[in-house]
């Protein structure tokens, strides 16, 4: 019989072995593939679940357990380069408790004589690939990624693409001669509003698109072929001077060395603040507004690094495994998370366009819960393959609706199913149509009830009918209470009924009523635009209504007669005709005439131009 202990081992080495292989198989696809199968959240749930075992179980620990590891791994595809010192990586801090838990470290480290003229700098924690960068003589020789933080992949022709490097240091001249050698560390990274635009480009052509930018930025210089990083709008920052040797100067400060290397025309982020150890509650109010903040900055982040501002206090303070005492990563609540998708529906908007919505299991992202996402369009569905029953990574950044940005496709089990854009709209049954050439699918039912409410909402809006008391609140409750069917019906509201229902006293019902009234008689225009047909907008309408005083004359108008007009182009024709062509379009005009709404202008003289 074996002891409890025993078997407990026992079972701990299986599951030891399995997380092993699970977190190396991950690593390989974050670091070598560039192409991650799980989130950052799950691997680190992997990676801790291996971390606690091993501490748990001292015997089953080996030399050669990922946790051994600094992390990352370097590839046979490039040439290796040893690093002058170890890249080390940074402690994490959650929260403003482990900042003040931080700081005291630092202070216990420092004998008390050396902390007179304590500070600290903080600066943002770019989301990209760490590279390191050698210089001589002035030219950049070398560059080369982090790989395991003892030997790094050689990417230097890769780097030399990127734009913003200089070549050749100093970039002007009046910062003095270069230094004899120069290792500098950075972080090569994209722009948010480039990455996005990069990531439409390649699913329209169908290529492979990246979950992030950090892949970005990592698949875009891990390339045998320079030239397609040179085809990738990279950028870098520069954010600590490893070694100089025979500069003009010698920095004694972390912030120093960084001006020096801005003086030569390295990219160093302006966004930086330095604060002395008795500012530290100011310090951690920054902090804590630069996360609020981040998402308003063009690059993405996922933290702040705090560093201790002194060269000699960073020396004297050292390291503790892979981490230096001198600095702390402080990691902003991630914004991505992985849920399951439980359905795909439809949403229909005003103009008819009907975007695919994900339904999904309630999860929290940065302290929100989230229940449903943006999946944009078709094409978007289709191209990531994304099924219903997947589990997904969402993000949800600031105020920006929450979207689902991927698949977890190694986690299917095969009743995920495929979803197919319907044929027709869910909610009123009309054709779901696609015009060629466009993303977006659309209801051409104006009758439609979910767009019946957005449709009512913008037809009392201000540059529409201009209807005081009437917004979204009403459109829903009178559209539900089956007062609205079509936008005439805002003409032929039954206000007996209405007066007295929660929220309509006397006064109110007498507002809106006086309000919808004096709607009646707004320019042809106004009206047309209240209409909200597509591309139809108030400057095409004022244009349209100055060529027919009549609805009723637009309406026989051909898309070739429309096109005639300067300002009026196929498409808007092709469009505007459309929209008349159908039936129930037509009679909604006269619904319009008959309730006493203006449809035609009352002019006393006809344009020259005017049919
Ligand atoms: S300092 C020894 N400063 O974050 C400390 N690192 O989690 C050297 N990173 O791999 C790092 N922005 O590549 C430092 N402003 C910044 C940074 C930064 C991003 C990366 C760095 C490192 C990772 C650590």
């Amino acid at each position: 019989m074996k002891s409890e202990l025993e078997n407990s081992q026992l079972d701990s080495a299986a599951r030891i072995a399995h997380l092993r292989d699970a977190v190396r198989y991950h690593q390989y696809r974050y670091y070598v593939l560039d192409d991650p199968a799980i989130s950052d959240k799950e691997f680190d749930a992997l990676f801790e679940e291996l971390q606690t075992l091993e501490a748990a179980h001292p015997a089953l620990r080996t030399a050669d357990s990922p946790t051994v590891r600094v992390g990352g791994i370097v590839s046979d595809k490039f040439e290796k380069v040893r690093h002058p010192s170890s890249m080390l990586s940074l402690a994490n801090a959650f929260g403003a408790e482990d900042l003040y838990a931080w700081r005291e470290r630092v202070k216990r480290f420092l004998p008390p004589l050396l902390q007179g003229d304590l500070a600290y700098v903080v600066e943002p924690k770019f989301d990209g690939l760490t590279v390191v960068l050698h210089y001589e003589q002035g030219r950049f020789v070398l560059g080369a990624t982090r790989g395991d933080g003892e030997v790094g992949e050689n990417i230097t022709p890769n780097l030399r693409t990127v734009r913003v490097l200089p070549l050749v240091i100093p970039v002007d001249a009046a910062a003095g001669p270069a230094p004899a050698q120069l290792v500098v560390r950075g972080e090569a990274y994209v722009e948010k509003v480039d990455f996005e635009r990069f990531n439409e480009r390649q699913l329209e052509q169908g290529e492979r698109t990246y979950a992030n930018p950090r892949n970005f930025a990592a698949g875009s210089l891990r390339q045998l072929d320079s030239g397609i990083s040179a085809g990738r709008p990279l950028r870098l920052w520069v954010y600590q001077l490893l070694s100089v040797d025979g500069g003009t100067e010698t920095p004694e400060t972390h912030a120093g060395g960084l001006a020096y290397l801005h003086r030569l025309g390295l990219p160093v982020c302006p966004d930086l603040r330095r604060f002395a150890d008795s500012e530290f509650d100011d310090l951690a109010a920054y902090v804590e507004e630069f996360g609020r903040r981040r998402h308003d900055l063009p690059y993405e982040v996922d933290g702040v690094v705090i560093k201790v501002d002194s060269l000699a206090q960073q020396e004297l303070l050292g390291f503790t495994g892979k981490d230096p005492r001198w600095a702390l990563a402080y990691k902003f609540p991630s914004e991505e998370a992985v849920t399951k998708l439980l359905d795909i529906v439809i949403n229909v908007g005003r103009t008819g366009a009907v975007t695919p919505n994900a339904v999904l299991e309630p999860v929290a992202v940065g302290g929100v819960i989230v229940k449903s996402a943006t999946l944009h369009n078709e094409d978007y569905v289709r191209e990531l393959d994304i099924r219903i029953g997947d589990q997904v990574v969402i993000k949800r950044a600031g105020e920006v609706i929450p979207k689902v940005l991927r698949p977890l496709v190694e986690l299917r089990d095969g009743t995920e199913q495929v979803w197919a854009m319907p044929a027709v709209c869910p909610v009123c049954g009309a054709p779901l149509v696609r015009p060629p050439g466009e993303a977006a699918t659309y209801c051409i039912n104006s009758a439609c009830p979910e767009q019946l409410v957005r449709a009512v909402e913008y037809f009392v809006s201000r540059g529409a009918m201009d209807i005081e008391g009437f917004g979204i609140k009403q459109a829903e409750a009178f559209v539900q209470c089956g007062y609205i069917h079509d936008l005439a019906d805002v003409y032929h509201l039954p206000w007996d009924e209405i007066l007295g229902q929660e929220g309509y006293g006397a006064k109110r019902v007498e507002n809106l009523r006086a309000g919808v009234e004096a709607s009646k008689r707004r320019p042809v225009h106004r009206l047309l635009t209240a209409l909200g047909i597509r591309y139809v907008g108030s400057v095409v309408a004022e244009t349209l209504a100055q060529h027919y005083a009549s609805l009723f004359d637009l309406m026989d108008a051909t898309p070739e007669q429309l096109s005639e007009i300067r300002g009026i182009g196929p498409k808007i024709a092709e469009n505007v005709a459309e929209w008349f062509s159908i039936e129930q379009n037509r009679n909604l005009i006269q619904k319009f005439a008959d309730a006493g709404v203006q449809v035609a202008e009352v002019r006393s003289e006809r344009l020259p131009n005017d049919r």
